[in-house]
């Protein structure tokens, strides 16, 4: 199987409000992929409908093969999925927890203490499994709560903001079990707000407004929104030669950040150029993933809707 997700022109509308807005996934065995884009962008909705739990207005799809309109309760077994709101039971214990879950998937009573023994050791739990969970702090309680929705080994794992809210250590070493889930072959997707974290996924989805902007690894991403060249120019009067800078032939945008200039160049204009004409040196840098989200969000407003635009 090529793809684990596939989905194809798949919309979901509350009521006359689009919040899914034909949406083309393909993402493969093994991939990361973080779902990005503002509040409100259809992230959730998007994973609770891949997850069974919303049924889809229009479209289609499939999740490990299966079909996503007709092998629902099928898919709901597959795969693990922790909420935005991830659901723990305070008053019980870790390992009660872990127990409640392996439960609900219907483990037998030897695999269920055998992949409890493997989740306290993967949330580095050890030595805390009779904590009540209402104790516990808000790293820990993320890497259970990640536990708890892997306890049966699932192929397909979705993630919704599962690092909101806890320090850029945990999310770190959180990050770190998700990436040892993918070296097996498991499909990944987290939806998040940062940046760092997104940078480390092999595939990006840029949502906005229920549309999929792109899907991509993040480097194809950066070099595809600018075809010409960035380069960071540190001027003594940055605001009074902006004007002058944006009018020269090869230069494509300027724009201010702090003391410093951003210069897109066209490909093939030479950068010595610059110097030439603003007396300072200037360094050629990459784009952020920021960057490629308001270049994105731009490009799309003033032109049809592009229905396809996964490009790997
Ligand atoms: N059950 C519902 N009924 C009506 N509108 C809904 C429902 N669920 C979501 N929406 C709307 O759909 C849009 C997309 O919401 P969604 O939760 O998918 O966004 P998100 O990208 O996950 O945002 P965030 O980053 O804040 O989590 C929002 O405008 C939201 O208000
Ligand atoms: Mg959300």
């Amino acid at each position: 199987m090529e793809y684990s997700i596939v989905t194809n022109n798949l919309s979901k509308k509350f009521g006359s409000f689009t919040a899914v807005d034909s949406i083309n996934l393909r993402i493969k065995p093994g991939d990361i992929c973080a779902f990005l884009g503002p509040n409100g962008a259809g992230k959730t909705t998007a994973i609770r409908i891949l997850c069974g739990i919303l049924k889809p207005s229009s479209g289609n799809g499939s999740i490990l093969g299966y079909d996503l309109l007709r092998q629902g309760e099928k898919i709901k077994e597959k795969l693990g999925y922790m909420s935005q709101k991830f659901s723990l039971y305070h008053d019980l214990t870790v390992r009660e927890n872990l127990d409640f879950y392996a439960g609900i998937y219907r483990l037998s009573s030897k695999r269920r203490q055998q992949r409890i023994e493997e989740m306290i050791s993967l949330a580095g739990l050890a030595g805390r499994e009779d904590q009540l969970v209402a104790n516990l702090s808000q790293g820990f309680k993320q890497r259970l709560a990640l536990s708890c929705a892997i306890i049966s080994d699932p192929q397909v794992i979705f993630l919704d903001e599962p690092t909101s809210g806890v320090s850029p250590a945990a999310r770190r070493s959180f990050f770190n079990i998700i990436q040892e889930q993918a070296n097996q072959g498991k499909t990944i997707i987290i939806s998040t707000h940062f940046m760092d974290e997104a940078e480390r996924c092999g595939q990006i989805a840029f949502f906005n407004q229920g549309r999929l902007l792109a899907l991509n690894h993040p480097e194809q991403l950066k070099k595809g929104i600018l075809p010409g060249r960035l380069y960071r120019l540190e001027a003594e009067d940055p605001i009074g030669i902006l004007d002058r800078l944006s009018q020269l032939p090869g230069v494509k945008e300027v724009s201010l950040h702090g003391r410093s200039l951003h210069i897109l160049l066209e490909t093939g204009q030479p950068a010595e150029c610059l110097k030439e004409w603003a007396g300072a040196e200037a360094e050629l840098i990459e784009p952020t993933l920021e960057d490629v989200f308001l270049a994105l969000a731009k490009k799309k407003e003033g032109e049809n809707y592009d229905s396809n635009p996964i490009s790997n």
